[in-house]
């Protein structure tokens, strides 16, 4: 089975290669970005190609001839999508438009689609099913949520099946050392966090701590990143077999606050650091976790790593690792 995957160079992109590769599948990734030295770990073939380029997609598609798709590639910060709309809709919303279209033309028959809880918004009861109505707060949200919908057109009218898959917060390393997340392109907690205990800022800044949680700060739900390349794979296994539409929510189901992955951090790196406590970020919602019960009844998936793991690894990572690859 041939598996083209857009944004492989990225975090979980490169991640979801790996674990592909791992399982045999015949994988290429695509990706705006050259990344040499993540090449020869991933040792796949490589397009250095932008998703919103119809010829360049066209020439890939007749020369890789993949059957399925995983698609990562966007831009991902919702801050910036708030002072660039332009650039995210035209990347995150006309880029998947055009790569669907492409698909269809090569008859490749499915779609895995990286979705994002921020679909969401402020969720109003917790855990977040897939049933809850979106409510972006961000143009970044939006944009997943007209990705989304042009999921289940692309299906009703021209038969793609596909599965979007609403990461909760992506984290962790993976177990070998071998690949992370670049904390240079993104504004992630656990990598800002990494870099106040090596020295590299001042502080960590978080933001509100008179939320009405356990601890004051916020809450959120972890994943680690091997969980969700494990996801990926099963959710291409399920749109195979079942050849029907669907979304999962992906997390752990477990929420934990801004004040214990500093806690955890501290124990596991033996560093002490500056957090500045400054007021809440406008948009940014109390708590948020997932209900994660659909994922474990239809693609038999749970996630196997907890907050402590998903530490270590970043931890493991991003210590020996200050300059990306
Ligand atoms: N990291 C998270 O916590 C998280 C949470 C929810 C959803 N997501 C979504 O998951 C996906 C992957 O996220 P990530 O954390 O791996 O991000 P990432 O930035 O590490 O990876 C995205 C990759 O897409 C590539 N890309 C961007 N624009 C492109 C274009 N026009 N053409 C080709 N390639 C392009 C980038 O070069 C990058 O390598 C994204 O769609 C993101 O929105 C991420």
């Amino acid at each position: 089975m041939r598996v083209l995957v857009t944004g492989g160079a990225g975090y979980i992109g490169s991640h979801t290669v790996r674990e592909l590769t791992a399982r045999g599948y015949e994988v290429a990734a695509l990706d705006s970005m050259e990344r040499p030295a993540l090449q020869a770990i991933l040792k796949v073939p490589f397009f250095q190609a932008d998703i919103t380029d119809e010829s360049r997609l066209d020439a890939i598609f007749s020369e890789f001839k993949p059957e399925a798709v995983i698609h990562f590639a966007a831009l991902k910060a919702p801050g910036a999508s708030m002072n660039e709309p332009t650039r995210y809709f035209r990347t995150n919303v006309n880029g998947t438009l055009v790569l669907l279209d492409t698909m269809v033309r090569h008859q490749t028959k499915a779609m895995i689609f990286s979705s994002s809880c921020s679909v969401f918004g402020t969720p109003r009861i917790l855990p977040v099913t897939e049933e809850m109505p979106f409510s972006p707060e961000s143009v970044y949200g939006e944009t997943k949520v007209m990705g989304e919908t042009l999921l289940k057109w692309f299906d009703v009218t021209k038969g793609l099946k596909s599965v979007a898959l609403r990461y909760f917060n992506a984290a962790g390393a993976s177990l070998d050392n071998a690949i992370g997340e670049d904390w240079n392109t993104t504004s992630n907690l656990i990598p800002l966090v990494m870099k106040a205990a090596l020295g590299k800022t001042e502080s960590i800044k978080v933001f509100g701590s008179d939320y009405p949680t356990r601890d004051g700060t916020a809450i959120r739900d972890y994943i680690h990143v091997v969980d969700l390349a494990l996801a990926h794979v099963k959710a291409l296994e399920y749109v195979l077999n079942e050849k029907h539409s669907t979304a999962f929510n992906l997390g752990t189901g477990v929420g934990c606050t801004v004040q214990e992955v500093i806690d955890t951090v501290r124990k596991v790196s033996h560093r002490d650091f500056r957090v500045d406590y400054v007021g809440r970020r406008p948009g940014d919602p109390v708590a948020i976790w997932a209900d994660t019960s659909k994922a474990g009844r239809e693609l038999e998936w749970k996630a196997q790593y907890n907050l402590e793991t998903i530490v270590s690894t970043a931890w493991a990572w991003h210590s020996t690792h200050p300059d990306g690859l």
